[in-house]
C-alpha cells in the first residue's frame, strides 16, 4: 500500500480535477490510485501479464457467447428486500451464474434505485447486482458518482464487443474485499452492447476510468473477481488478506470456505485473461 499512497499523493498535482475527484470518490468502492501517467509500467517485462492477444481472444469468446442464450431470470431471481447488503468474498454468490434479464418492470426499476442508493452511499461510481446478492446481469453506473450530477446509466445484459490493445495498470479495490487494494491491468477502452432499464438496446464506448469501472463490474457479472486478474507477484501482496476473509467467512457461517486462494494455480505465462 505504500506504493499506492505515494501515487495517490502525487495525483494531487498531476491529475485533472475531474480525475482527481474520481480517485476520491472511489475510496470506499472502487479505487483508482494509480495515474494514467504510470502507464509506462505496462511496458515492463512481466511474463504473467495477459497479452493483448489473450484479451482479444476473450473478446471473441464474449462475442460468440452472445449467440448462446443464457438462462433468463425468473421473478423469484429478482426478488429482493431492502436495504441491500454487500456480499463479501468468499461468499459463493459472487461466483454464481448471473442470469439474463428479460422482464423490464417496476420491480427492476426498484432494484436499480436501491443499487444506486448503495452505490452513492459507498462513494462508488459503479455497482453490480451479484454484489448485493441478486444473481442477474445488471450493473449501475454514474461517471460522476454523485446523486443529481452526471448521468445515471443502467446496463442490463451488457456484452463487451471490443477491447483496446492498450493495457494499463490501476490500483483497484472492491466493496466485496474490504480493505484490499492491488494493481490490475486492463484494456484502456471497451465498446459495449447493453439494454437500458426499459429493455432498449444501445451501444456505448468507454475509455479510461469509466472503462476501468465498467470492466471491473462486468467481471462480477461473469463471476470473475479482481484478484483473478492479478499477476502472481501482485497476488502475493494480498494473499494473507484474502485468507483472512476466508477465515472470517468460516467463523461467521460455520462452513468451509468455498474457495481458497492458496489452492489457486500459478498462472501460465502468456495465458490468463480468460476465466479459467
Ligand atoms: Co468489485
Amino acid at each position: 500500500m505504500a506504493g499506492a499512497t505515494m501515487l495517490h499523493s502525487s495525483s494531487q498535482s498531476l491529475l485533472p480535477s475531474l480525475a482527481r475527484r474520481y480517485s476520491l470518490l472511489f475510496d470506499s468502492c472502487f479505487h483508482f490510485r494509480r495515474l494514467m501517467s504510470t502507464g509506462r509500467l505496462f511496458h515492463s517485462i512481466n511474463p504473467n501479464k495477459p497479452s493483448p492477444l489473450a484479451v482479444r481472444a476473450q473478446a471473441r469468446r464474449s462475442l460468440s457467447s452472445n449467440k448462446v442464450k443464457d438462462e433468463l431470470a425468473s421473478p423469484a431471481d429478482l426478488c429482493f428486500e431492502g436495504p441491500l447488503k454487500i456480499i463479501v468474498y468468499p461468499d459463493p454468490i459472487l461466483r454464481a451464474k448471473n442470469k439474463r434479464i428479460g422482464t423490464f418492470d417496476d420491480n427492476l426499476k426498484k432494484l436499480v434505485d436501491e443499487m444506486f442508493d448503495v452505490m452513492y452511499r459507498t462513494d462508488g461510481i459503479g455497482l453490480s447486482a451479484p454484489q448485493v446478492g441478486i444473481n442477474v446481469q445488471l450493473m449501475v453506473f454514474n461517471p460522476v458518482g454523485e446523486r443529481g450530477e452526471g448521468e445515471e446509466i443502467v446496463l442490463v445484459n451488457p456484452r463487451v464487443t471490443r477491447y483496446s490493445r492498450k493495457m494499463l495498470p490501476y490500483n483497484e479495490g472492491c466493496l466485496s474485499f474490504p480493505g484490499i487494494y492491488a494493481d490490475v491491468e486492463r484494456p484502456d477502452s471497451v465498446k459495449v452492447d447493453a439494454q437500458d432499464i426499459n429493455g432498449a438496446r444501445f451501444t456505448v464506448g468507454l475509455t479510461r476510468l469509466p472503462a476501468r469501472v465498467f470492466q471491473h463490474e462486468y467481471d462480477h457479472l461473469q463471476g470473475i473477481l479482481f484478484f483473478d486478474r492479478m499477476s502472481d507477484e501482485v497476488l502475493d501482496t494480498v494473499r494473507e488478506d484474502l485468507e483472512a476473509l476466508e477465515k472470517k467467512y468460516e467463523d461467521s457461517t460455520g462452513l468451509p470456505s468455498p474457495e481458497r486462494i492458496n489452492t489457486r494455480k500459478r498462472r501460465q505465462a502468456g495465458a490468463g485473461f480468460g476465466k479459467s
